[in-house]
């Protein structure tokens, strides 16, 4: 899905259940829109694996998955993997790429996890998909209750402090919301979520996300620098990701 917003409203939604007709809607054509989405999936693979420490012997959940891109590209390191969405149609796509059984699919609510047992999941991981939960408090208790004592969940979103967002794109009348109920969390209210929904542990990270989508190649490619920038002198506001590592206590 290529996308320029500059000028372009988002798509009008008020409900969660006008997030899911979008995407049941756009599902025959979802692709990645920021990048080549080969290295982009490797490049968020490996933080995946990295923060969620997966040691190949775990019951790995992704909600919000989508197509399955990121649980199938884990399936060597973990003993089985669940994706979870509540776009049927996402989730209909997702199945036809999973010949082998070790990776499944489910239709179902992050806010919710209905499908799961409480202590189920050893891991649970998110990529791209919180920031379009209106919700956010309830994904953060469904995930807490299925984690085993221990288990970690590692959440890939966007930058509530990212000063392209917050500031920038505004002021040059760039949209930065694809849907009008998408939210970006800040450090400190993912941490704050996390936190009340009974995480022992919270730390927030940045990583490298640059809405190549949403705007003309010349900025991006000033973005990405600012990325640079920011990665090498540690500024947040320069970073476009946040990454939100919480884990369960151990019993
Ligand atoms: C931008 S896509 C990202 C998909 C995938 N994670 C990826 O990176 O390719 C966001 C996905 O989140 C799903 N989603 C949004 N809200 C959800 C919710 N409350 N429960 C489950 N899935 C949800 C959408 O249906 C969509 O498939």
């Amino acid at each position: 899905m290529t996308r320029r917003t500059r000028g372009v409203q988002p798509e009008p939604a008020r409900t969660a259940e006008d997030v899911r007709a979008f995407f049941d809607r756009i599902a025959s054509e979802y692709a990645d829109s920021h990048g080549d989405p080969g290295r982009l999936l490797r490049y968020r693979a490996r933080l995946l694996r990295r923060w969620a420490r997966l040691d190949g012997d775990e019951l790995v959940v992704e909600i919000g998955c989508g197509t399955g891109d990121h649980i199938l590209s884990l399936a060597k390191r973990c003993a089985s993997g669940v994706g979870v969405d509540f776009s049927s149609a996402m989730i209909r796509r997702a199945r036809e790429r999973a010949p082998d059984g070790k990776v499944s699919f489910r239709v179902d609510d992050a806010t919710r996890l209905e499908t799961f047992g409480r202590a189920e999941a050893d891991v649970v991981v998110c990529v791209g998909s919180l920031e379009h939960v209106p919700d956010k408090r309830a994904v953060f208790a469904a995930v807490r209750r299925i984690l085993k004592p221990g288990g970690r969940f590692v959440c890939l979103t966007v930058n509530g402090g990212y000063l392209w967002h917050r500031t920038v794109a505004p002021l040059l009348g760039f949209g930065t919301r694809h849907i009008a109920t998408d939210r970006f969390l800040s450090q400190a209210q993912a941490a704050a979520l996390a936190s009340s929904a009974g995480f022992k542990t919270v730390a927030t990270r940045f990583w490298s996300f640059v809405p190549r989508g949403d705007v003309p190649p010349g900025i991006s490619g000033l973005l990405e620098a600012i990325d640079v920038m920011g990665r090498l002198l540690g500024v947040g506001a320069f970073r476009g990701g946040l990454l939100i590592l919480a884990e369960a206590a151990r019993a």
